[in-house]
Order: C-alpha cells, then structure tokens, then sequence
C-alpha cells in the first residue's frame, strides 16, 4: 500500500502507513509498558527516555501528584511514555501521526484503567489545541520524521504556558553523514551533507528500497535549526544531555542523540 504513497508529495500521509508498519514488525518504540512499570508509577517509582538509553532526570519534570499538570506527548506515541506519565499522575494528552502507534497507548489504557486523551495528527499542526494549554510537552527523537522543524518549535510554544518545560530527544545530524549500509558494518564513508533528506539525498535505487521495506523516511535536522530553532520559537534551554544508542556503531565514537529541556518565556 505504502508503494502507492509518493512520499514526496505526502510525506505525512507516507509516515503514517510506514509508521502503523513498524508497529506490525515490533520496532522497539513501539512496544508497550509493562504491568509492572505502570505498577511501579503508581507507586512513584518511574523512569522515562527521550533518547535510547539515559532515563530523563526527574527533575525535568514537575511533581504530577501536587498539583494537576497538562502533559502533551507530541508525536511520542506507542505505549510507552504516556502511559507511565498518566499513572505517575499527570493528566496526559497524545498527538500522533499513526492510528496504529495510537492504538498502543490505548491497549495500555485501556488494560490498566488509565485516561489517556489521544489525538491523530501532525506535529507541526497543533490547531486543535488552545494557546497555553499544556505545562509540559514530551518530544521524543521524533521531528527527524519531518521535513522542517521550525513549525515544530513554534506551535510547540504557542500551546504551551508560560514557565512550561519542552523536553526534546533530538538526533544529531551527524547520524546522517555517513553511508548508512556501511556504517552497519563499522565502515564509515562520508557521503551525505547536512540537511539531509530521505528524499533527496539517497540515491534512486537507495530510496526505492525504504520505500519497498515500508520504512519511515527520515530527516537530519541542522543544530542551528534544532537547538536555535527552540531559542527562535520563544525558549531558553535549561537542561542538556547526550546520549547514545549501543546498537548504532557510530556510538562507539561519538554520543549521536541530544536531550533538552527549554522553558518558555513570557
Ligand atoms: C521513534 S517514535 C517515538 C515514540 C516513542 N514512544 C519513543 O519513545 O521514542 C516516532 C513517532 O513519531 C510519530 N510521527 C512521525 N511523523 C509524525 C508527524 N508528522 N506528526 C506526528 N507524529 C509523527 C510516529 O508515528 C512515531 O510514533
């Protein structure tokens, strides 16, 4: 089906199917909290990524049980992450782009007595949603799905209070510099530059493989539009971390992912 979608002229439409096919071959982001850690975020006892390995330190987050706090998990779907927030006792929203990465978090939900508030959508399109109605906003690695980021950052602002926190995992361009199928056999060949773009960076042939494969095609954001783009759209950077991923053997020269916290001003 995924073949019929041009990716060039939909690229939202194209993610979408590709994405509710990860679900179907089990990608690990799409695999859903346990029992036993939603148990555990009743008790308080909880730990989330925004990246693939470092937890989130708890201090990025405000304290779910004193007050009612308004979570956005924007385009961080697929069971894991919002569910762990509800139980911790956060009121949570979900907006993504795949009905079947959607789908998880209401198993969870729906297993665990849990309210969870979901909404099938693009990220750079928040219209749905009231200026300032969020306290927190959750973005996993996920706007590297997106051809521009800058709209990302904006909307992300516009619905979010005063003083409110945007955590961001952000993959570093550096990812995309390299020959991705020598780099799986620790070989690395410099052949793409930043931006760089599933959809016009690869060869013909490379690209028609993704798309035989059903794989989500994927965007290498500039720092200056990831990090300046969060300073741009009204924020100011409060927290940062690196991290890596054991699996991807450029890890084993360098931390390739990004975690932020940016407060919004006024
Ligand atoms: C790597 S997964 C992130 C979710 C996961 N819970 C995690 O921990 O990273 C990327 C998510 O981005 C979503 N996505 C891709 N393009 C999107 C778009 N334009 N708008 C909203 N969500 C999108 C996908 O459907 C997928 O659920």
């Amino acid at each position: 089906m995924n073949r019929d979608l041009d990716p060039a002229d939909d690229i939202v439409a194209y993610n979408r199917v590709a994405w509710d096919s990860q679900v179907r071959k089990k990608n690990r982001w799409t695999i859903p909290a346990s029992s036993e850690e939603i148990q555990r975020a009743r008790n308080d006892d909880w730990r989330i990524v925004l990246t693939p390995e470092k937890f989130v330190p708890r201090e990025w987050f405000p304290d779910f049980r004193a007050s009612s706090i308004e979570v956005l998990c924007l385009a961080g779907s697929g069971g894991q992450q919002a569910p762990i927030l509800a139980a911790a006792g956060a009121s949570v929203t979900v907006l993504d782009n795949s009905p079947a990465q959607l789908a998880q978090d209401q198993l969870v939900a729906d297993r665990e007595g849990l309210a969870l508030k979901l909404t099938l959508g693009d990220m750079a399109d928040l219209s749905m949603f009231e200026n300032e109605s969020f306290d927190l906003i959750f973005h996993p690695c996920s706007n590297s799905y997106v051809p521009k980021v800058l709209p990302v950052w904006k909307e992300a602002a516009r619905v979010m209070k005063t003083g409110a926190n945007l955590l961001s995992g952000i993959v570093n361009p550096i990812h995309y510099l390299f020959d991705d199928q020598l780099m799986e056999n620790g070989e690395f060949k410099v052949c793409h530059k930043i931006p760089y773009s599933d959809l016009t960076s690869l060869s013909s042939q490379q690209r028609q493989g993704l798309l035989d494969d059903n794989e989500p095609l994927c965007f290498g954001h500039t720092l200056t539009d990831q990090l300046g783009g969060q300073v741009e759209a009204g924020f100011a950077i409060t927290g940062f971390f690196e991290d890596r991923w054991s699996e991807c053997p450029i890890s084993d020269y360098i931390s390739s992912f990004i975690a932020t916290k940016a407060t919004k001003l006024q």
